[in-house]
Order: structure tokens, then C-alpha cells, then sequence
């Protein structure tokens, strides 16, 4: 939407006329090119910022009062809370990621002079797995640090945005959201080394080929969903293995390791779980060299095993996601494709020949009608920057 549209509507909302104290600000969604449960094992991970996300409109006020408005939820009204009382509450909803970012800013040391007020607006399709929540936590630290010029590191701001997740909102998250939202770089990836915060840019050269969005459009709420009892599965495993080698976490086992160990684990499951953590660790490394060597094929065939096995020993697909995927495998000018993000519904990527995109999205879209019974949505991916002011 233009930034113009937003202004008239903060006016509107808020009230006034003067557009000159009004600042704008926007945060990017993210995809995960490869690289999905590894974060919080210790690997890499393989993201990059896209095009779409959220936009913020911000005035300073006079006084200690954070007001909020959300284009994406008109219903929910302005919701309303004061900079005293930072503490999580179920009825000011969406607006907790904002009120939990600007809590651990204020813990960090940096105090807020001033309350604000906020318009915002995502394109982002919400719960579909493209980091809405990472970028609305993300637009607020950059928001609230560029507005008082706070002067906070952008990593301090990754690190907090991800500490609203896991202790404000109770989804034990990885850092990968936050970081590609916050560190995301126009027409790159991000290879992040979770384990040493080492990270590499990588330039995408996808002449040719595309990358597609493919939103299953069945809402996946991380909260509810089975993530944080992966999580626990894989700290399980790991703790059988360190029984008999020294390792900090999942991603320090190449796979001769894991297979000389894991008789270890007792039980077949955590044994599946970990198996997942371990070669899709290494199946990243390997995505990032074939794209270094620009072998695209090579990078395709590394997405489609990172699926299977997210299907079969992560069990974190579903049928919605695996008829999309299974069906973009299937269609002529298909690199590869995945599931991207927790699962359990969401989205899945596919890279697909330029020439060939408007018949893969009609027969693609059609197998999964026929299959769910709703339709799915498509987006061309464009790989954009980190949250900035504009
Ligand atoms: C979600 C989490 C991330 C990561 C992915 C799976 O997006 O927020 O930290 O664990 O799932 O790769």
C-alpha cells in the first residue's frame, strides 16, 4: 500500500493534520531457503528478508501513553497501554509484540522519554509462517530506536525481539526470525551459524528462475502447535548423546557421527527427531556451496530431501503442505521445493523457471483445490532488506 494511504489513515486515527512529525518505518517478512529446526539445535540456518511485511507510522507523544492501531485488525480499535505498565496482557492481543519489545528495551537500560503513537499495516498473509510476528517485533525495536535515538545495536534488537517471543508471547523460537527480519539483505540469504553468530551473506544469482510463495492458507499458530514439543524432543535426544560424546548441541554431529551414536537414544522417535536436526544441519552447508558454485539443481535436490525429511522423521508437514510440495515437484521448470518455517500448515517455496511460473501456479493451485477443497495463494518472492526507516 502506499505510505500516503497510511499517513491519511494515522490522521484519521489519531487525529491531526500535521504530517511532518509522522515518521515511517517498515519491517520484512522472511523465508527460510533451507535450513528449518536447526536454529535452536545449534546449525545454520539459510533465510532471507522478502519484500512483504509491515509498515509502521509513528508520532511522539507528550506524554507516557503507547497507542496502537492496526489496519490488519480495525476491530481490535486503538489499544492502549502505559509505559509503567509493560506487562503481558490477553486483551490488548496482537499489540503484546509491540508492548514486549518496547519492555525489553526498557530493561536493556534505554528509557523511553515519551510514549507514542502507531498506525500499523502488514502485507503479510498473518500466520502463514512468514515471520509476521518477528516483523512486528522487529519494526517496533527500529521504530523505537530510531524515534529517541536509542542508539541500540541491531543485534541487541534481534536478541530482544526474540526474547518477547519465548518469554512474553511463550513460544520457544529460534533466533532465525528476528535475525533474518532485522539482517536481511536485498537479493541475498543469510547463512547464520546459530551456534557462533557467525554469519555470511550470500548473493541469490536467480537469473531465470523465481522463487514462489505458497501459502497453504491453513492458519498455523506456532503457540499451539507442536513446535515447543519438538524442541523438547530434540534437548532429549541431545542429552542421550552427550552420554557417550562430547557435544553441545545437535549441529556439532556431521552424519557419520550421529550414525556411529545413536544407539544412544532409546527411543525410535527422538532417534527420527534428531536424525532430522543433524542432516538437515549439513544439508545447509551443502546448499550454501551449491549456490556459491551457482549449481541451482544442486540447491534444488538438497531442498527436496530437506521436505521428505521434514515429513517423515520432523513430522511437522501435514497433508496441506505436502500436497503443495508434492505437486510443485511434479511441474516441468521445478528446481526444488520445501515446506519454510515451523510447518504445521503455513507456507512452502518453490523455485521455478521464469517462462514456466503462470502454468506452475494454475496446476499447482488446481491439484490443491481438487485435494483441500480451498484454494491456496501465490506470491513471487522479491528477497528485500532489513527493517529500515523510509
Ligand atoms: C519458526 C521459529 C524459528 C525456527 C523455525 C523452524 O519460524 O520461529 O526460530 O525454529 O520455526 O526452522
Amino acid at each position: 500500500m502506499e505510505t500516503k494511504k497510511l499517513i491519511d489513515k494515522f490522521l484519521e486515527v489519531f487525529h491531526g493534520e500535521d504530517r511532518r512529525n509522522l515518521r515511517i518505518f517498515f519491517a520484512p517478512g522472511r523465508i527460510n531457503l533451507i535450513g528449518e529446526h536447526t536454529d535452536y539445535n545449534g546449525g545454520f540456518v539459510f533465510p532471507c528478508a522478502i519484500t512483504y511485511g509491515t509498515y509502521g507510522i509513528a508520532r511522539i507523544r507528550e506524554d507516557r501513553l503507547l497507542r496502537f492501531f492496526s489496519m490488519n485488525f480495525e476491530e481490535k480499535g486503538i489499544i492502549e497501554f502505559h509505559l509503567d505498565d509493560l506487562n503481558y496482557k490477553a486483551e490488548h492481543y496482537w499489540a503484546n509484540y509491540p508492548k514486549g519489545m518496547i519492555r525489553y528495551i526498557q530493561e536493556s537500560g534505554f528509557r523511553l522519554p515519551h510514549g507514542i503513537e502507531v498506525l500499523i499495516y502488514g502485507d503479510l498473509p498473518n500466520g502463514a509462517g512468514l515471520s509476521s510476528s518477528a516483523s512486528l517485533e522487529m519494526l517496533t525495536g527500529i521504530m523505537v530506536n530510531e524515534l529517541f535515538a536509542l542508539q541500540i545495536e541491531r543485534l541487541d534488537l534481534v536478541k530482544m525481539g526474540n526474547r518477547v517471543e519465548n518469554q512474553f508471547i511463550g513460544v520457544n523460537s529460534g533466533i532465525m526470525d528476528q535475525f533474518a527480519v532485522g539482517m536481511g539483505k536485498k537479493n541475498c540469504g543469510i547463512l547464520l551459524d546459530c551456534n557462533r553468530w557467525i554469519y555470511e551473506y550470500i548473493p541469490l544469482n536467480l537469473t531465470g528462475y523465481k522463487i514462489i510463495i505458497m501459502n497453504t492458507n491453513k492458519r498455523r499458530e506456532l503457540a499451539d502447535s507442536k513446535y515447543n514439543e519438538r524442541r523438547s524432543e530434540c534437548e532429549a535426544a541431545l542429552q542421550y548423546l552427550q552420554q557417550g560424546i562430547e557435544i553441545h548441541s545437535l549441529g556439532d554431529l556431521n552424519e557419520e557421527a550421529f550414525e556411529a551414536h545413536k544407539h544412544l537414544i532409546p527411543d525410535d522417535v527422538l532417534v527420527k527427531r534428531a536424525r532430522h536436526a543433524v542432516y538437515e544441519n549439513r544439508r545447509t552447508i551443502k546448499a550454501a556451496a551449491a549456490l556459491r558454485n551457482d549449481d541451482l539443481h544442486e540447491f534444488g535436490k538438497l531442498m527436496n530431501a530437506s521436505h521428505i525429511s521434514l515429513r517423515d522423521d520432523y513430522e511437522v508437514t501435514g497433508f496441506e503442505l505436502d500436497t503443495l510440495v508434492e505437486a510443485a515437484w511434479k511441474q516441468e521448470g521445478t528446481i526444488g521445493a520445501r515446506m519454510t518455517g515451523a510447518g504445521f500448515g503455513g507456507c512452502a517455496i518453490a523455485i521455478v523457471k521464469e517462462e514456466l511460473v503462470d502454468p506452475f501456479i494454475s496446476k499447482v493451485g488446481k491439484e490443491y483445490v481438487e485435494k483441500i477443497g480451498y484454494e491456496a495463494d501465490f506470491y513471487v518472492a522479491s528477497i528485500g532488506d532489513g527493517a529500515k526507516e523510509i
